[in-house]
Order: structure tokens, then C-alpha cells, then sequence
């Protein structure tokens, strides 16, 4: 919490009589994982040069002239570490009184607003299937735009479309051949898929086809009016599939530009790299030469025609144009890591270095059926469609045999349902593997999201019983010092943690850090709640403590998984 890094900052700094700027110190200040080692930590490493003395040393001998006070209760200098503690009464009180007066905005911060980021973020291929790989990318992108929300950026959102390229010509060579045959109306991906992969197929032993496919693409670029429409209607069917998917999960993006918007964009890429002389021949191809160790980006094959990576990097000239981006994130799978490792080498000839040091790719690991690798061939891809349609019905049997009294029971299925999806998601960190098991994600206990989101409902129906109105409260009549149990301190002392969580989840794009928290202020809140007694207490004064305590966990949950694009019912 800044309160207390401000403080903790300025001590270190009056501590220390050389030039230090106040806020690398402040920058520099750590939560510890482990409770062992204070509420904050300051590593003394990087003042070993500045000072030409040992971490050790140095973290020693600010320790002994760092005074205690009501705030900092002890500090002590270990392995070159500042360990702080906060005092217990401080910690409470200000903490819940920010809660009270912050509310839903506790945690986040403004002022960014003229800074802005690009997520670039579930970019489908077109004329396919949206599939479980998809959907990861899709929910992590969006937690990632809403965690720079939150910090107060400016944030623009692109769905960079697979939506142009070879293949389409192949597309349209099958189309034109086998419509009648397939059930395009009622579900144009399935057909579109199924058609693309019986033409390839046939293209395989046919080069007649082959060179229709080619010609047609070469059409498509130059503008032909007939296929551009049929183009077009592939798109939007597509796009109409995906809608229903972004719905659902309550997305939208700033833009859907996907690569076939870059065709008239990739000349000049193509002029600049060769005014630059860095466009060279290799094998009848045109390449970039990058870092030793990786093959060169290649702009124009050797029939001189574009590809994926000219695209991408037109994308990039333009958005640096457009957007004036600080940060421009690209989330994809692993298998795209080379790609992007050579187009970012290729952007420092096309844009400016500040642009060029603002590219970020991010990737996350594959999604495993219980029965094994997801994959096309073996024919057992799952639709998305079909995983939420079974989350869903799946949330309303258990709410069902639960028989809880609920008003809109649809709705309430859908933000379990979906929400145990996102969770379960989201709750890895990034670069691991996911097995899917939908039973295991609706679980009511356990790192899921229907136990965070049901940790949220009992709290609303305890203030609730407990006839709490926060809008009645004021903090001057709370006594804060009464909440002193163990188990009231360590839920306080987590809450506080909010917005550093935030902030390293999206430093590190690292949305796992952001649900795990949750779960764990979850599980905190239910060991409080097992051993403090909240509704049935006497004192008065020790209740209405409690219930701010109740109050201010229900405010970070409910903001916690909004931020991670969950939705929370208030009954289930
Ligand atoms: N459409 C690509 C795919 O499905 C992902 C696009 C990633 N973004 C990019 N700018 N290349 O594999």
C-alpha cells in the first residue's frame, strides 16, 4: 500500500546520505512471499555500487538508524535484506478505512489516461473454428487489458484477424466447387473448415488446383470485386461465430483489424527496408537478416509475394503511427515466439527505438484434453461453443440441486458457469500447460471460481442478516484497534496487498498472480469467519469492526475477479 511505502521509502532514504532518487527506492520495495520475512522488503543489492560497501553491511547499518514508530513496529537487516513490519493497529486501520472510502475503485489507480497500451489479443484464423487454445488466449488478453485498466492506462484493444493470405484463395477454389454439399447457413465454420480441408487435400495431387488457388489469391490482392464479396462473407459469418463467443465472455475490442487490412500497407515496409539496404536476396526470396542463431525474417518469397510477417510488421509501423503506444503486447501460443522474436528485430529499421522497446510478446501453454493433445487431425477438437454451453447447463444442475431460492436462474448459470471457465484459465500461470477437466472447474471448493464467487455471496448475505448499510457508516465510529485475533489481522494484512497484486500481475503479465491472491483472500476469509464470530457477538462495537472487516474482503474479491473479467452473483 503506498502509505506505507511511501514511508518505508523515505526512511531508507533519510537513512542513506548519498544521492538515492526517493523514488527507485520506493520503486524497489517488495511484498515477501513468505510472512517470515516482514509486511515489506527492501533488497540492499543494487546499492552496493553507490555505496562501495557489501549488501550485508550496507542493509546493516541502515537498520540501526532506521527509528521505529507507530507505523514501521520493527525492521530488520537480513542477507542484505530490509525486512519491515508494519504495526498491527496502523495496518488495520488504515487499510479498512481506504476500503470504506475507495470502495470499488480500492486498488487501482488513475492519471495514466494519456498513455497508451495495445493488447493485442484472440486473433483468430478465419473460415475456422474457434477452439480451446482460443479461448485461453482470449480470456488471458482480456484480463491483461482490464489489469491496465486498472492501473489507469489508456488502453486499446486489437483483434488482429487471421483474415487474409493464401489459403483464402484455396477457400474460395473449394467453395465455388462443394457449396451445395455442405450445411453452410447453419453452421458456416464447421462447413468452411470441413470444405478447406477437403480442398487442400484434392490440391494435394492436383496441381491444376493449386494454381486456381494462387491465381485466385493474386485476384483477391489486386482487388477483384467478385471474390473481395465473397471474402467479405467469409469474414463476417466468422466474425458473427466469434461475436457470439466475445458476448458471452462480455468482450468487445477497439479494432478488428487483421491482416488483410495491411495489403496496401506492406509497400512501404518493403521501400523502407530497402532504402535502409537491409533487404537482401536469399534463395530468389527477399530477407532481413536478424541476430545470429535465428533464420532471417523473409518479407517476400521468392514469387514475390508477402506473408505473415510483412503484415505484422506494417502492423506495426501503422499502430506506432495511430496509437503512439508505450506498450504495444501481443498475446499468441508458444509456437510463435521465434516470429515475433524476428519481427521485433526487423521493427528497429521501421520505427522509432521508443516504439521498438514498447513491443511485448507474451505466450501461454497449450490446453490438454484428459484424453490427450487437442489436435485437428485426430479429429477430437472441441468446440468452444460446446464447453460453454455444458459450463453453463453444468452451473444449473448444482444450483439446482442446491435449491437455493435464485430470481433469474439463467443468469446466475451463466456467471458460474463462465466465471469457473475464466478461472480455471486463468489461475495457471501463463507458460503452463493446462489439462481441461469441466468437472474439476465447477467445483464449489478449491482454487476455482465459484468458490471466490461464492465466497462473495456468503459475505452479502452476512452484511445482509447483519443489516449493514456502508452507506450509514463513517470510520470515525469504527474502533479498528478491537480486531486483534490472528485470523483478523492476516485477512487485513492480505487485503492491503491489492494493489501491489494488481501491479505485478500486469508488470509481469502474470494474471495467475491476481486469482491465486484471490483464492487465498478467500480461504483467509473463511478461517476468520470459522473463528470470529460476526452476527451473533454483543459487543456492538466489535461487530460493526467485524463487519467492515466483512465489508472491505467482499469489495477486493468483487473487484478482483471484475479485473480478471469475471462476473460475481450476488445469490448462488
Ligand atoms: N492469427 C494468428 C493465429 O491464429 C495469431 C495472430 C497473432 N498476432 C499477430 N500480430 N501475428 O495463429
Amino acid at each position: 500500500m503506498d502509505e506505507f511505502k511511501n514511508s518505508i521509502a523515505s526512511s531508507i532514504f533519510n537513512a542513506i546520505d548519498k544521492e538515492v532518487e526517493l523514488n527507485d527506492i520506493y520503486d524497489k520495495i517488495e511484498v515477501p512471499k513468505d510472512k517470515k520475512n516482514g509486511d515489506f522488503a527492501y533488497p540492499c543489492f543494487n546499492l552496493a555500487k553507490i555505496l562501495k560497501n557489501s549488501p550485508v553491511n550496507i542493509a546493516n547499518e541502515i537498520c540501526s538508524k532506521i527509528k521505529t514508530d507507530n507505523l514501521i513496529e520493527k525492521v530488520e537487516a537480513v542477507n542484505g535484506f530490509l525486512n519491515f513490519y508494519i504495526s498491527k493497529d496502523n495496518i488495520i486501520e488504515s487499510t479498512l478505512s481506504e476500503i470504506v472510502m475507495k470502495k470499488e475503485n480500492y486498488g487501482k489507480e488513475t492519471g495514466r489516461e494519456n498513455i497508451n497500451i495495445i493488447v493485442e489479443y484472440s486473433s483468430p484464423n478465419i473460415a475456422k473454428p474457434f477452439h480451446l487454445g482460443h479461448l485461453r488466449n482470449t480470456v488471458f488478453g482480456n484480463a491483461l487489458y482490464r489489469l491496465y485498466k486498472a492501473l489507469g492506462y489508456n488502453v486499446i484493444t486489437i483483434n488482429h484477424l487471421g483474415d487474409w493470405g493464401r489459403q483464402f484463395g484455396l477457400l474460395i477454389e473449394g467453395y465455388n466447387k462443394y457449396k451445395e454439399e455442405y450445411d453452410i447457413k447453419n453452421d458456416p465454420l464447421k462447413a468452411l473448415s470441413q470444405i478447406y480441408t477437403r480442398i487442400s487435400k484434392e490440391a494435394k495431387d492436383d496441381e491444376q488446383i493449386m494454381e486456381n488457388a494462387r491465381n485466385n489469391f493474386k485476384k483477391l490482392e489486386q482487388g477483384d470485386e467478385e471474390l473481395l464479396k465473397l471474402w467479405k462473407y467469409f469474414r463476417e459469418v466468422s466474425l458473427n461465430e466469434y461475436n457470439r463467443i466475445y458476448n458471452i465472455l462480455n468482450i468487445d475490442f477497439s479494432s478488428y483489424n487483421g491482416e488483410a487490412f495491411y495489403n496496401d500497407k506492406m509497400n512501404e515496409v518493403i521501400d523502407i527496408l530497402d532504402k535502409k539496404g537491409v533487404l537482401v536476396d536469399s534463395q530468389g526470396a527477399k530477407v532481413v537478416e536478424v541476430a545470429s542463431g535465428m533464420p532471417p525474417c523473409i518479407i517476400l518469397k521468392s514469387n514475390g509475394s508477402t506473408i505473415y510477417a510483412t503484415r505484422d510488421l506494417a502492423a506495426i509501423l501503422y499502430r506506432a503511427r495511430t496509437y503512439d503506444f508505450e506498450k504495444c503486447i501481443y498475446v499468441t501460443a508458444t509456437e510463435q515466439i521465434l516470429h515475433f522474436k524476428q519481427i521485433f528485430e526487423v521493427a528497429k529499421y521501421l520505427v522509432d527505438e521508443k516504439y521498438q522497446k514498447g513491443l511485448v510478446h507474451v505466450s501461454y501453454g497449450m490446453i490438454r484434453l484428459k484424453t490427450g493433445k487437442m489436435s485437428t487431425r485426430e479429429g477430437n477438437i472441441i468446440y468452444v461453443k460446446d464447453i460453454i454451453n455444458d459450463a453453463i447447463n453444468k452451473a444449473k444442475k448444482i444450483i439446482e440441486e442446491k435449491s437455493v431460492n435464485i430470481d433469474d436462474i439463467d443468469k446466475v448459470s451463466k456467471q458460474i458457469g463462465v466465471g469457473a471457465l475464466v478461472f480455471n484459465y486463468l489461475k495457471s500461470s501463463k507458460s503452463k500447460d493446462i489439462i481441461f477437466d469441466l468437472d474439476e472447474t465447477l467445483r464449489f471448493d478449491g482454487e476455482t471460481g465459484p468458490y471466490v464467487q461464492y465466497t462473495y455471496v456468503r459475505i452479502n448475505s452476512i452484511l445482509n442478516k447483519a443489516k449493514f448499510d456502508i452507506n450509514n457508516i463513517s470510520t470515525n465510529d469504527v474502533n479498528f484497534k478491537i480486531l486483534d485475533k490472528k485470523q483478523e489481522v492476516e485477512l487485513v494484512k492480505e487485503l492491503s496487498k491489492f494493489n501491489d497484486i494488481i501491479n505485478s500481475a500486469a508488470n509481469e503479465y502474470e494474471p495467475s498472480t491476481l486469482a491465486r491472491y484471490l483464492v487465498n483472500i478467500a480461504t483467509l476469509f473463511s478461517r476468520f469467519y470459522n473463528e470470529c464470530n460476526v452476527l451473533a457477538v454483543d459487543d456492538e462495537k466489535l461487530k460493526l469492526a467485524r463487519c467492515v472487516l466483512v465489508y472491505a474482503t467482499g469489495i477486493v474479491i468483487k473487484s478482483g475477479l471484475d479485473i480478471l473479467g469475471i462476473d460475481c452473483p450476488d445469490k448462488m
